[in-house]
């Protein structure tokens, strides 16, 4: 009878690498999966449109507390910066008013003018960094 050649029983066994990595993977997945560790902003999507003189009210909401805030304003090739790194709180200006609380950030326009038409940029900071943007028509 034949013999396979056999094994040194002097081999030292080598760690299992594929196994270590699938530990690794599962530990990034179950990380990730974690609600806390990403803002997952929602806002206001599209166009607002509102007639001359009404309140328009735009909004971001993220799934962790705004650490600060900013919104810029374009509108015919310009880029007005309205709020700049706002940390919760309560802000006007100009006839905008910003309301930062939590996870929750509220632009207000109690009688939307020409002024305040054009794409609103939101530059979201939780524990993430995001931009959206929003359209406001007044017509
Ligand atoms: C994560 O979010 C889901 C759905 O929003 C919820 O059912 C679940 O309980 C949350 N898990 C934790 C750890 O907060
Ligand atoms: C933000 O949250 C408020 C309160 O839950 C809700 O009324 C509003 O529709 C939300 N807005 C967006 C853009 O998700």
């Amino acid at each position: 009878m034949g013999t396979w050649p056999s094994e040194s029983p002097g081999r030292i066994p080598q760690p299992c690498v594929p196994s270590m990595l699938g530990i690794l993977l599962l530990l990034a997945a179950s990380l990730s999966a974690q609600n806390s560790s990403w803002d997952r902003p929602s806002c206001t999507e599209g166009v607002v449109s509102v007639p001359r003189g009404q309140r328009a009210v735009m909004a971001c909401n993220m799934s962790n507390a705004f650490s600060d805030i900013s919104i810029r304003l374009r509108a015919h090739g310009k880029t007005v910066t309205i709020f700049e790194k706002r940390p919760p709180g309560r802000f006007s200006r100009d006839g905008w008013t910003l309301q930062v609380h939590g996870g929750q950030a509220q632009l207000v326009i109690t009688a939307a003018q020409d002024a305040h038409a054009g794409q609103y940029e939101w530059r979201l900071r939780g524990l993430q960094r995001t931009t959206r943007a929003t359209y406001l028509n007044v017509s």
